[in-house]
């Protein structure tokens, strides 16, 4: 299906599950030698023996910075070679940042973005060696677009984004191509494993989040943009106009993401409004009364 991918050496972080587990069964499919790399090595054996070629289980816990070299002298030394290193494991947050220990945002920090960093610190020179490799980078929407609950989970997507786009800059020319990868919602355990600012999962999934996509459909338009070598590929429904909206008409994104809304606001408006914050997976915002929302403008701003 993808030649390009046969027998290539292809290592995925955060396939034990969801987006991760999926790719490595298409790039599998596809012929290529996959290595698999998460916490859960039970999970990870299972993917592997689903596979048709030969796979590689590399537990590896993203928040050890010690254990990142190690790993990825292991993934090296397997085949001699990484072709395509995907950046993928990735928590998310449910906390407002006043109920966030900062314990539990550098967890966040150090999932979704340091690890993705060292990682690709680790194989990089490898591949510039040989002139060729291809880096590939899990985002999200929340790289766009920040939402109530979510400020660790958007900074480092955020970040992610910012420094993909700086090292595609550096590596231009180098045969090593940089591909960020955008989902919407994708139906996996992404928001049941949520982070509440204690750090512990919140243990129940978002509608929207189960509605979306399957990490199928994520994986099999994920191998034809990298064939294609694409910068940036956006995968998802309607959530995904949420960029645009970001970029062409903040003022849209501004009025709908408050999680506080005056009470003044017709039945209409209240209605777009929570329309809108449901396509984003957000709640029904509150409403607040003449004399709190006269204190508070900033919150209400058009
Ligand atoms: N699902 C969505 O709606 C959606 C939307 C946009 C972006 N994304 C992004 O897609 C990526 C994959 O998420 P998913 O939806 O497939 O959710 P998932 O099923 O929860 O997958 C997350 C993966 O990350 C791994 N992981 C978590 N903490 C880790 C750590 N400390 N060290 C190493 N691996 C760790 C998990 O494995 P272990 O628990 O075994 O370590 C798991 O394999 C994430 O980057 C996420 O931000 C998802």
């Amino acid at each position: 299906m993808h030649p390009q991918f046969h027998q290539q050496v292809v290592w995925i972080t955060g396939a034990s599950s969801g987006i991760g587990a999926a790719m490595a069964r298409a790039f599998s499919m596809a012929g290529a030698f996959v290595i698999l790399s998460a916490r859960r090595r039970q999970a990870l054996e299972s993917v592997a023996a689903s596979l048709p070629n030969e796979a590689m289980v590399l537990p590896l816990d993203l928040t050890d910075q010690s254990a990142i070299g190690p790993a990825a002298e292991q993934a090296l030394a397997w085949r001699g070679r990484v072709d395509v290193l995907v950046n993928n494991a990735g928590v998310s947050q449910r906390s407002e940042t006043q109920h966030t220990k900062q314990e539990t945002a550098r967890r966040l920090m150090e999932v979704n973005f340091f690890g993705a960093t060292a990682l690709t610190a680790a194989v990089l020179p490898a591949m510039l060696s040989k002139g060729q490799g291809h880096i590939v980078n899990m985002t999200s929407v929340a790289a766009y677009v920040a939402a109530p609950e979510r400020a660790y989970y958007s900074a480092s997507k955020h970040a992610l984004r910012a420094w993909s786009n700086t090292l595609r800059a550096e590596l231009g020319g180098s045969g090593v191509h940089v591909t960020m990868v955008c989902p919407g919602f994708v139906s996996t355990d992404i928001s049941k494993k949520a982070l509440d600012g204690e750090g512990i999962p919140i243990g129940r999934p978002d509608p929207q989040v189960s509605g979306g996509l399957t990490a199928e459909e994520v994986a099999l338009q994920v191998l034809p943009a990298l064939r294609g070598r694409k910068r940036e590929v956006r995968i998802g429904g309607v959530e995904i106009m949420a960029i645009y909206w970001q970029r062409f008409c903040p003022w849209i994104v501004a009025w709908v993401i408050p999680d506080c809304v005056p009470e003044a606001d017709s039945g209409m408006l209240w209605g777009v409004r929570g329309a809108l914050r449901a396509v984003w997976g957000l709640p029904a915002p509150k409403r607040l009364s003449r004399e709190q929302a006269a204190a508070q403008p900033e919150l209400i701003k058009r």
